[in-house]
């Protein structure tokens, strides 16, 4: 089944391509008429004919018998008005298809997404978050599409802070297969053994022979290196178990991983004669990154010290994402500081020979979370916000807002107060433009009224209180006539589903999902105030029900596909 706007679409690009080869209709939804052809004017200009002629040409050309009709306006655009049957049989298709009209890909993909990669050893904190939230949105909407999706969370677990770490652990005899070490308390661990360190010159030397026991893949380190890194896995399981994060366990496939095709790296890129000494680092210097002085910027593939850094790892990674794994696109959710860094490792990748072009390369880069003071969120004591807390604070808030409506009985609260918690945080962190930072502003994000999760979760809980007091539903004989203007409005965001989860999609922007989420919420609102549901006479009943079903439909898998629940009571 071919959607609406397709439809639409491809009937007015053959009359446009009639005229003119290539030329783009540009339909829009247009709240004159369901949509607008405003690609009149552009053609009309490249034949140097007036706009007025040129649409009636249109007109003249297309086929759109049964489909929609259309009439020229004002200095020549294309109003389009679809036939009813036709909105009908859209509709009867959309309510018979558990995807509402979302067709699968004919061209599945193999993708690798690189997303959340905290460090280990760490507590997660608030800056985990969005790349968490963003890539696991992205995660499912390729899923949905019916690409192959391989999550890579690339954990930093390697590196000289684990000679360290390791000796911290030794110290505090926490190296036996009992060890208690407490994961609740990571920070605390990294701290104290940072100021062991720090006060220690002992400790010091202790730590760096101990990097070097780790890299050489010394037996007893890398033991102890393993319950450093269990511990962490462990938690930060938790943490996405609580954040109902699609990444498991054997999406782990942190920096240490790759620590044994490090030297394969720098002895490949030497051959390639890609290698600049540097200062004593070997480097490559892709061609077009500068300084701000204009200087050729180094990519550091190996320091000074022989050591192996991000870049080295970040190449690694690149290779066994293309050569092992056999991925088509590679996708990697991290903070737009980072920006240049992708842009200089997937240079140099090219130039290798590494990446091919047939290998769609993109870092999907993400703003800061601010506090309501718009700087960079810390807590009272200055330091970031733990996730845990942050989330046990949103649950918080989200169980006295249902407290307050009492709609739910009280031993269901604490479970519906996690649900429109999780929803609250997420939809605040989805609906904005990734690229932008964002205010984590709890209590904007908990309230149920204005562009928020709970307001939508809100929607679509009272769609399926309508199908709590009509529990016989719809004939399947249903009809849509869409007699008053919201029931058309509905009906035509109703159809555009398939392009609001496709575009967000390929624009890597679940926000355009969440703007339309949000849009279909407003007119379900509008269409339930003005028309009556369940008092309507038997066959407009019916439609009006079919018409709630899909909406309710729309919601929840909208919500699902941003990693949101959708409960059927608030
Ligand atoms: N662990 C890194 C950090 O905290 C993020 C890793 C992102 N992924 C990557 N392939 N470099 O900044």
């Amino acid at each position: 089944m071919s959607t609406t706007y397709a439809t639409l679409s491809a009937r007015l690009g053959e009359a446009f391509d009639s005229l003119l080869p290539g030329a783009d209709p540009a339909l829009r939804s247009s709240d004159r008429a369901d949509f607008q052809a405003n690609g009149v004017m552009a053609l009309a200009k490249s034949l140097g004919r007036p706009p007025r002629e040129v649409a009636q040409d249109v007109i003249n050309a297309v086929h759109l018998d049964g489909v929609a009709e259309l009439a020229v306006a004002g200095p020549g655009f294309l109003n389009v008005t679809v036939h009813e049957e036709f909105l009908n049989h859209q509709l009867r298709a959309a309510l018979a298809d558990e995807r509402l009209g979302a067709v699968p890909t004919a061209a599945a993909k193999r993708v690798v997404i690189d997303y959340s990669s905290p460090n280990v050893a760490k507590e997660m904190h608030v800056g985990h978050l969005r790349g968490t939230i963003i890539g696991d949105a992205l995660a499912r909407l390729y899923r949905f599409a019916g690409h192959e999706v391989i999550a890579r969370n690339h954990v930093g677990d390697w590196g000289t802070p684990f000679g360290m770490l390791i000796e911290h652990l030794v110290d505090l005899g926490q190296d036996g297969a009992d060890a208690t070490l407490s994961i609740a308390d990571l920070d605390g661990f990294y701290r104290d053994a940072r100021h062991a360190f720090d006060g220690d010159e002992a400790m010091r030397e202790r730590s760096r022979a101990r990097v070097v026991a780790l890299q050489s893949g010394d037996p007893e380190t890398r033991r102890l290196w393993g319950i450093l890194f269990e511990r962490s896995v462990n938690y930060i399981s938790d943490v996405y178990a609580k954040l109902n994060v699609t990444l498991r366990r054997e999406d782990v496939v942190g920096e240490s991983y790759y620590n044994d095709s490090l030297a394969g790296v720098v002895r490949d890129l030497d051959a390639l004669g890609l290698l600049v000494d540097s200062d004593g680092a070997r480097c490559v210097f892709p061609p077009g990154f500068t300084n701000r002085l204009g200087e050729p910027l180094p990519l550091i593939v190996q320091k000074r010290d022989e050591g192996f850094g991000y870049a080295a790892t970040d190449l690694a990674a690149l290779r066994d994402r293309v050569e092992v794994l056999r991925a088509n696109e590679l996708i990697y959710v991290v903070g737009a500081p980072q920006a240049q860094h992708f842009e200089m490792i997937f240079a140099v990748a090219r130039r290798a020979g590494w990446l091919s072009d047939s290998v769609h390369c993109e870092h999907v880069a993400f703003g800061h979370v601010l506090g309501t003071d718009h700087k960079m969120l810390k807590s009272r004591q200055g330091e970031s916000v733990k996730l845990a807390a942050l989330l046990a604070e949103a649950v918080e808030r989200a169980y006295v807002a249902l407290d307050e409506r009492a709609t739910v009985a009280t031993n269901e609260r604490y479970d519906l107060a996690r649900a429109i918690a999780l929803g609250a945080i997420k939809y605040a962190d989805l609906s904005t433009e990734r690229q932008h930072d964002y205010v984590f502003d709890l209590d904007r994000m908990v309230s149920f009224e204005g562009n928020t999760g709970p307001y939508l979760q809100y929607a679509h809980a009272r769609v399926a209180s309508i199908f709590r007091r009509a529990p016989e539903g719809y004939s399947s004989e249903v009809h849509f006539t869409l007699s008053t203007p919201p029931e058309r409005a509905l009906a035509l965001a109703l159809l555009a589903w398939p392009e609001a989860v496709a575009g967000a999609l390929e624009s890597h922007q679940p926000h355009r999902l969440c703007t339309y989420l949000f849009d279909l919420a407003q007119r379900f609102a509008t269409f339930y105030d003005v028309c009556p549901v369940l008092k309507a006479p038997p066959s407009l009943r019916d439609e009006r029900l079919a018409l709630c079903d899909l909406s309710a439909r729309a919601l929840a898998q909208g919500l699902s596909l941003l990693g949101i629940d959708a409960p059927t009571q608030m």
